[in-house]
């Protein structure tokens, strides 16, 4: 099959957890450093100030790719539409470059096809360019394509990085051309002390962070590492003087032990 083309910039910014000053700081430095592609939420509660930053940092629109993701309490039919609409306010956009739901709600709350039909209508309100979904299993997505075409759904963004390879779940998505997005790829900076990325790193010269970015790439996932720093902002985005050999991510795969960090109750039954 081929691979669909994915004009999204295969390394973002990630902004779960920055808040106020630090949220609007990280994205401002973030933008200055070149990242063009910036990842908030509605949950995150830094919309406001994710748009602020994008606002003063006088980048065209068209060069920007900005990924925003409706929450668990905004799936119902009342109140999606309008919640992205609010997202779309704070952020300062007419509409943003992608559009995702959050987690699968659990079965007994809305039904897919609802949600799924109003993710739809928003793209066709033009709120959005694309949609797509976040932490969707592979009968997560299964039920999903009952009522999308596999082919709207632009990413199944979900938690990879060396301690969970999470490759069944790639495998299905690679199978239906539902690009990965790579979240937490430093295990929350865990990662990057681990002694055999540092010798990757070291033979390379490059950092622990390169070679994980380097290896969510090499893998064919975009990724998107969050950082409140301009010296790490800046050794994220360079990243790409680094192209491992088979055997370093041999060597990477291999580190896999199922460490998984984003584990809510609502979380649906993973894939093993
Ligand atoms: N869809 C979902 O359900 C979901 C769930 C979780 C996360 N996400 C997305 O994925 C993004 C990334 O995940 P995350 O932020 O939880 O964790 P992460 O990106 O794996 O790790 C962030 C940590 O790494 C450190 N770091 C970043 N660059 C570094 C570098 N070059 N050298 C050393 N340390 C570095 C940061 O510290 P400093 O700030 O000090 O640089 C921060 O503590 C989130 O921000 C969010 O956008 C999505």
């Amino acid at each position: 099959m081929t691979q669909r083309v994915i004009e999204m910039p295969n390394l973002g910014m990630g902004t779960f957890r920055l808040e106020g000053k630090t949220a609007y700081d990280s994205v401002k430095m973030a933008l200055e450093v070149g990242f063009r592609h910036i990842d908030t939420a509605q949950i995150y509660g830094n919309e406001q100030q994710v748009g602020q930053a994008i606002k003063d940092s006088n980048i065209p629109r068209d060069e920007l790719f900005i990924t925003t993701k409706v929450w668990n309490n905004k799936l119902n039919k009342s109140d999606f539409i309008a919640s992205v609409k609010e997202s779309l306010n704070k952020l300062q956009l007419d509409s943003v470059d992608l559009l995702l739901i959050h987690w699968p709600a659990p079965s007994n709350d809305e039904p897919m096809s609802e949600y799924l039909t109003e993710l739809l209508t928003a793209k066709q309100l033009g709120l959005t360019k694309h949609i797509g979904v976040s932490n969707f299993t592979i009968a997560n997505l299964k039920a999903a394509m009952q009522t999308l075409d596999a082919r709207e759904i632009f990413t199944n963004q979900i938690e990879v990085h060396p301690y969970l390879t999470n490759t069944k779940l790639r495998a299905f998505c690679q199978q239906h051309d539902i690009h990965v997005t790579a979240y937490m790829p430093f295990v929350v900076g865990k990662v990057l002390s681990d002694e055999t990325i540092i010798d990757i790193a070291n033979k390379h010269g490059a950092s622990p962070a390169q070679v994980v970015i380097a290896w969510e790439n090499a893998n064919g996932m975009t990724t998107i590492p969050s950082s409140t720093k301009r010296k790490n902002l800046e050794d994220n985005f360079n990243d790409k003087a680094v192209k491992l050999d088979e055997e370093d991510i041999a060597r990477i795969d291999a580190l896999d032990c199922g460490d998984r960090q984003a584990t809510p109750d609502f979380a649906p039954q993973w894939d093993q």
